[in-house]
């Protein structure tokens, strides 16, 4: 990727790492600093260990920011909580391909997002193979590439998976196909600009953005300070 198409990448704030005290205002401080969309990171205890937040808070961010709003559903049974997260005011619901099970089972789940009127993501775990969502593409409207094990806020990206993104994004040209890949987990300022350089169009920042050091806008304005170098 070029320097211009760093400076494009957008910036997804996860509120995991968030006050949850005050989060109306967590988010309104993140949307003064330029947050793009908002990346909502709902946890069942099943498919990762911790539990989260469900349509509630999803409807308290909705209720709080004009930005678009994702829901990335670590959960083991996704299709269950589209129609809760849709009406919570989720716009892209992204599941995961190993809770989907089967490329199948995941066009069946993009198709049912797309029923309630939201765009359909899909999430891949740093030991799922990227090839893996080659045949489903054209169903989708967004990849996730996890830098992580998913569960947990604050953890540190292995930069070695931004090889997922480089092989989507070349993939994506050849199809002919367009849609955001999205990064999430460990992206801070020192990684950014890696990853948009990958390819990743969306860079979702949860402790980079809500920590003890910076405040939202400050750490917003870090990040796009290092895309835009
Ligand atoms: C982890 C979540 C991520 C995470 C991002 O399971 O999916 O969205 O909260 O937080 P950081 O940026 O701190 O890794
Ligand atoms: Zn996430």
């Amino acid at each position: 990727m070029s320097d211009a198409d760093a400076r494009l990448a957008q910036i997804a704030p996860s509120i995991l790492t968030a006050d949850f005290g005050r989060l109306a205002q967590q988010v309104r401080d993140a949307d003064e600093g330029g947050a793009d969309l908002w990346h909502l990171d709902v946890m069942d205890g099943h498919f990762v260990p911790p539990l989260s937040f469900g349509r509630e808070v999803i409807a308290a961010v909705r209720a709080t920011t004009p930005r678009f709003i994702e829901a990335h559903l670590m959960v083991a049974r996704p299709g269950e909580q589209f129609v809760d997260m849709a009406h919570a005011g989720a716009q892209r619901l992204v599941f995961h391909y190993e809770a989907a099970g089967s490329a199948k089972a995941a066009r069946d789940l993009a198709r049912q997002a797309h029923d309630l009127g939201c765009e359909a993501g899909i999430a891949v775990n740093p030991e799922t193979p990227i090839e893996a969502l080659y045949p489903l593409l054209d169903a989708l409207d967004q990849v996730v590439v996890m830098l992580i094990r998913p569960g947990w806020g604050g953890q540190q990206a292995n930069l070695d998976l931004l090889d997922k993104v480089r092989a989507l994004h070349a993939r994506l040209d050849a199809a002919g196909l367009a849609m955001p890949i999205e990064v999430d987990g460990g992206v801070k300022a020192h990684n950014a600009r890696t990853c948009a350089e990958a390819g990743a169009t969306i860079l979702v920042a949860g402790s980079a953005v809500f920590n003890v050091e910076q405040t939202p806008q400050q750490a917003l304005a870090a990040l796009r300070e290092v895309l835009a170098r």
